[in-house]
């Protein structure tokens, strides 16, 4: 088990909570990047009013674009390998799902119940909504379990960088279509003879299990749930891809795709707006719905404690 993860309740995480809030005002930057129909049309400057907006949410919020700052120079091929070695040497906790939900909670806390929800709430309202449009029980549980990758912040992450963010292929050259792309230039990477060019380490469509993707709590909890539970390979890219913007939102790195992925892009398609727009719903009552959610985890998570 990893330092600070008791069996007691911890106290509130102070840097969890500013991880959150820094979450938060990525999903609110998303939320406006991906309004479906621009209220208004393109400004004579050719700026749409999204964009427009995005820009100025940006300049009121310093942290997301310190993250994305820091995460466009720190994100290299290297960083990756490593991290994913680490990932495979180490179980840095053993619990079942409910039970990770709750120390997720615990352990960012909620500093103002007031204009933030809590990570248990986020989830259970992503179930929920999914639950309420009669989705399939193994979507609902996806919803419910999306960001459970968030506690690698709390097992040895280096920083906000590689927990939350957009995330991208490292290996190949930078898509400008990644939000705040210019920031790459930072990253070593962008000047390496292979990982600068194109198909960079990869070939024409290689299929995007085998790109290696930013490291983040997506790609920590793909992996986490890929050998441990019986969910199917749509769930496994609603995981793994929910926070690949430039791709399911802008149409990058199509040229990495085979046929499967076109199928998976169609599910995290149908997922995103779960994730993105179920915030204004009413809270849930955690103890209420408990019992149809552990019900739900037992049924394809037969291995009750899991390596995380
Ligand atoms: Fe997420
Ligand atoms: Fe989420």
């Amino acid at each position: 088990m990893a330092p600070g993860l008791t069996s007691k309740t911890p106290p509130p995480h102070p840097s969890g909570r500013e991880l959150e809030e820094v979450s938060d005002q990525i999903d609110a930057i998303n939320i406006l990047l991906s309004s479906p129909t621009p209220t208004t049309t393109t400004t004579t400057a050719g700026d749409s009013k999204p964009k427009s907006n995005f820009r100025q949410y940006l300049t009121a919020a310093p942290q997301v674009k310190a993250l994305y700052k820091e995460q466009h120079e720190k994100q290299t091929v290297e960083y990756n390998l490593a991290a994913r070695k680490a990932f495979h040497l180490t179980v840095r906790a053993r619990m079942g799902i409910w039970e990770a939900m709750e120390k997720l909670n615990a352990l960012i806390d909620e500093s103002d119940p007031d204009t933030s929800l809590s990570q248990i709430e986020h989830l259970l309202q992503t179930a929920e909504a999914m639950r309420r449009d009669g989705k399939p029980r193994w979507m609902q549980l996806t919803g419910l379990i999306h960001d459970l990758g968030k506690l690698l912040f709390f097992f040895g992450a280096q920083g906000q960088w590689d927990v939350v963010g957009d995330t991208f292929p490292v290996g190949c050259a930078f898509d400008s279509r990644i939000i705040l792309s210019e920031s790459f230039t930072q990253n070593p990477d962008s000047k390496h003879p292979i990982y600068s060019t194109e198909m960079g380490i990869y070939t024409l469509n290689c299929g995007l299990d085998n790109l290696l993707l930013s490291w983040g709590h997506d790609e920590y909890l793909y992996h986490v749930v890929k050998g441990q539970s019986l969910l199917p390979a749509e769930a496994l890219a609603m995981i793994r891809y929910h926070s690949f913007y430039p791709w399911h939102r802008e149409g990058a790195y199509k040229r990495f795709m085979n046929e499967k992925d076109w199928q998976m892009l169609e599910a995290v398609k149908e997922f995103n707006p779960y994730d993105l727009y179920s915030k204004s719903d009413a809270p849930p009552v955690v103890e209420e719905l408990k019992p149809y959610y552990t019900e739900l985890i037992d049924e394809f998570f037969p291995k009750k404690i899991l390596d995380w």
